[in-house]
């Protein structure tokens, strides 16, 4: 298969960076496809640290195109901001590597202080957003009043599309008790910027079809994960978009065909940022143990993760809706020195056993977990780079892992650094 697609199978940060960057290597092209800088993807490479947010991560290697593609929701000042700050790193983004879709929405300041206004004062279901204005800028994408990258270029229909938009939010925000939005300075804002986003401005679903028709690589870097997705996640705390890989296609603008092999990441444990269920969260000494060794810290906001065994339940059906073709297993090394390991093979609801996650809120804070109980192993699996070199009873982790979710595993990460990969089956052959 000529391209690939590479999602979450958790709830996100799953190092999603590192094994895009290692793809990369075979790429031409890197499209992100929803999502925004609610993202935080850590590559490390030379030992030097690159935290992107909006960027697509082809950006750290020479000669790739990147795409911001329509299914993104852009902030242009985080946009430029991430530019820039990549800029001091020695990064050059130009036109030349990096192109945003013309009919991307954009997040504007209004989402994001409607998003945090929103977390501060919901007394109810706190969902813990990343407070960048995701989630209120695609509620203004499927209300039809949202900006787009294209309308910066015509200064009417951006004067007319903002009056529109503040026609719905000064309503919002005088029900709320809070002062409106004046039109004009919103409008002076969106003119500076623009002549900082035009030119990476591009029909972005043309350049993927020209670089598919002259057989060309594509890497589809998703972005959040399967567990945050708006239909199949733990709904209300997701995020706002379609995680899964259906979404590159409908994202970027090409047919379901150009999407190929697709890659689900997944810890060897699990962790999770923010609010909602979490059946194998561990609030204990060995919870605090994998956040230690782990470094679960959020890569945007620095908020510890919670963190928990693996629930092979979970990456199942992430696999199943997904359509995940294979699997690349990280962060196994975060294991090393447990006396044992255990993986979560179903549930219990009261007396009934389920073999799969149920859709209800309440039903998905209830579930209590069934785990197989696994020996752990003393030798480090760090920056093993083949699978000889994993202690016996790693590998039988490794293996019960594909059996229970029923994928197997494309690839091995065991540790941050690019070259500690271990590559089980090539997704760009497969
Ligand atoms: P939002 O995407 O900022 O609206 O946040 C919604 C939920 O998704 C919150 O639980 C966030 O913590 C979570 N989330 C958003 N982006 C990421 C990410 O890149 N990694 C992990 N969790 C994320």
């Amino acid at each position: 298969m000529a391209n690939v697609a590479v999602v979450g199978a958790q709830w996100g940060d799953e190092g999603k960076g590192k094994i895009v960057d290692w793809l990369c290597e075979r790429a031409d092209m890197v499209v992100r496809f929803q999502g925004g800088h609610n993202a935080g993807h850590t590559l490390v490479i030379d030992g030097k640290i690159y935290k992107l947010a909006l960027l697509p991560s082809g950006v750290v290697r020479p000669g790739k195109m990147a795409i911001i593609g329509n299914g993104v929701v852009v902030d242009p000042w985080a946009l430029v901001g991430e530019i820039e700050r990549v800029a001091q790193q020695g990064l050059k983004i130009t036109p030349e590597n990096l192109r945003v879709a013309d009919n991307a929405s954009l997040i504007l300041p209004l989402h994001r202080d409607l998003d945090a206004y929103r977390e501060d004062t919901n007394k109810g279901i706190k969902i813990g957003t990343t407070r960048r204005g995701i989630g209120p800028a695609y509620e203004d994408k499927v209300g039809r009043r949202a900006i787009r990258v294209c309308d910066l270029a015509d200064a009417g229909v951006l004067e007319q599309k903002v009056e529109g938009l503040l026609a719905h939010h000064n309503a919002l925000r005088r029900g709320l008790g809070r002062d409106e939005i004046d039109g004009g300075q919103l409008l002076a804002e969106l003119k500076a910027i623009a002549p900082r986003i035009l030119p990476f401005m591009d029909q972005s679903w043309k350049l993927i079809d020209e670089a598919r028709k002259s057989g060309q690589r594509i890497l589809f870097e998703g972005a959040q994960a399967f567990l945050l997705d708006i239909d199949h996640g733990t709904y209300p705390y997701v995020t706002s978009s379609n995680t899964v890989a259906a979404q590159a296609a409908t994202g970027s603008g090409t047919g379901m065909r150009g999407v190929g092999y697709v890659l689900g990441i997944a810890k060897a444990y699990t962790t999770r940022v923010g609010g909602g269920p979490f059946p194998t969260e561990l609030e204990d000494e060995v919870g605090r143990g994998l956040l230690a060794r782990g470094n679960e810290y959020g890569t945007n906001t620095g908020r510890p993760r919670r963190c928990g065994w693996f629930d092979a339940v979970l990456v199942r059906q992430a696999i199943t809706i997904g359509g995940i073709d294979g699997i690349a297993l990280t962060k196994l090394d975060v294991l090393d020195g447990m006396k044992e390991v255990r993986i979560c093979t179903g549930y219990r609801l009261g007396t009934t056993s389920l073999d799969r996650f149920p859709a209800g809120m309440a039903e998905q804070g209830r579930v209590e977990p069934v785990y197989e109980t696994l020996p752990g192993w003393t030798q480090s699996t760090r920056g093993a780079r083949s699978f000889a070199e994993l202690p016996a009873e790693a590998i039988k982790y490794v293996r019960r892992v594909e059996e229970l979710i029923g994928a197997p595993v494309a690839l091995l990460s065991t540790s941050p650094e690019r070259e500690d990969t271990i590559l089980m089956r090539d997704p760009f052959r497969d």
